[in-house]
């Protein structure tokens, strides 16, 4: 059985005392749920890692990071890497369409990154997507199912129950237009097959896998309704905790 997990995603936002103030509220509405419903992580900001890590000690909510580097430790001037994350978190991003877009990330990165985390006992979250034109191309199955097997290039079976899998269509993030729900459940499908045909189909059944994209409190139903899909990585609703804890209750189960 694979253990639902919802991930809130602050980005760039929070200030010191505004990242505080959130995680006091988020832990006030969410620790001490029955965690066999679901897991809940938060990824805020680097550089508030520490402090949230302390708030967080003890309760139910787990830490995670947005993005980490793959080289241990070195000359690599404002990098951080999984090695250091892992003292800390117990989840990273990799490969978002931000840092793939904006930071010009590719496949081999993701797929050292993803390597990375789990040499280090961090489980990697790792976010794959189309664009629009992509999918009105029809190509969104295979571009979908390349980057899945690229990713995983550098996994070893046995670390198949620690990895998530993010479908983030590129259109859906920051648009208030999420996915349809069953769509989003048939990319979920070919994703399962591309793990699949990469290590086995029982292997596969190990991975979870969210969707991602204008995720909130009023859609969460629809996505967790789903059969392949076993959670949600949520950015602009993790930002608020009323709605994030909301989205969290009915996506994973309250206390
Ligand atoms: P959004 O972002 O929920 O604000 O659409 C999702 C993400 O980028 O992970």
């Amino acid at each position: 059985m694979r253990v639902p997990i919802i991930a809130g995603n602050w980005k760039m936002n929070t200030t010191y005392d505004e990242a505080l103030d959130l995680v006091e509220e988020l832990i006030e509405g969410l620790d001490g749920r029955g965690e066999e419903a679901g897991e809940v992580v938060i990824c805020p900001p680097f550089l508030w890692l520490l402090i949230v890590a302390e708030y967080l000690e003890g309760t139910t909510i787990a830490l995670g990071a947005q993005n980490c580097n793959a080289t241990d430790a070195g000359a690599l001037t404002g990098e951080v890497s999984a090695a250091m994350l892992a003292q800390q978190c117990r989840y990273v991003i990799v490969g978002h369409s931000e840092r793939r877009q904006g930071f010009g990330e590719t496949d081999a990165d993701v797929a050292a990154k993803a390597a990375a985390a789990l040499r280090h006992g961090l489980r990697p979250i790792v976010c794959v997507g189309e664009e629009l034109a992509t999918r009105d191309a029809g190509h969104a199955d295979v571009h979908i199912a390349r980057q899945v097997t690229a990713a995983f290039a550098d996994v070893d079976a046995r670390q198949l129950a620690d990895c998530v899998v993010a479908y983030e269509p590129i259109w859906a993030i920051g648009s208030g237009r999420a996915a349809d729900g069953a769509e989003a459940n048939r990319i979920a499908g070919v994703i399962r097959r591309a793990l699949a045909a990469r290590f086995d189909a029982a292997g596969a059944e190990l991975v979870r896998i969210q969707y991602g994209g204008s995720v909130t409190d009023a859609n969460i139903a629809e996505f967790m309704g789903q059969p392949e899909i076993d959670g949600a990585l949520v950015g602009g609703a993790s930002l608020k905790a009323e709605v994030f804890v909301r989205l969290c209750v009915a996506g994973v189960g309250g206390r």
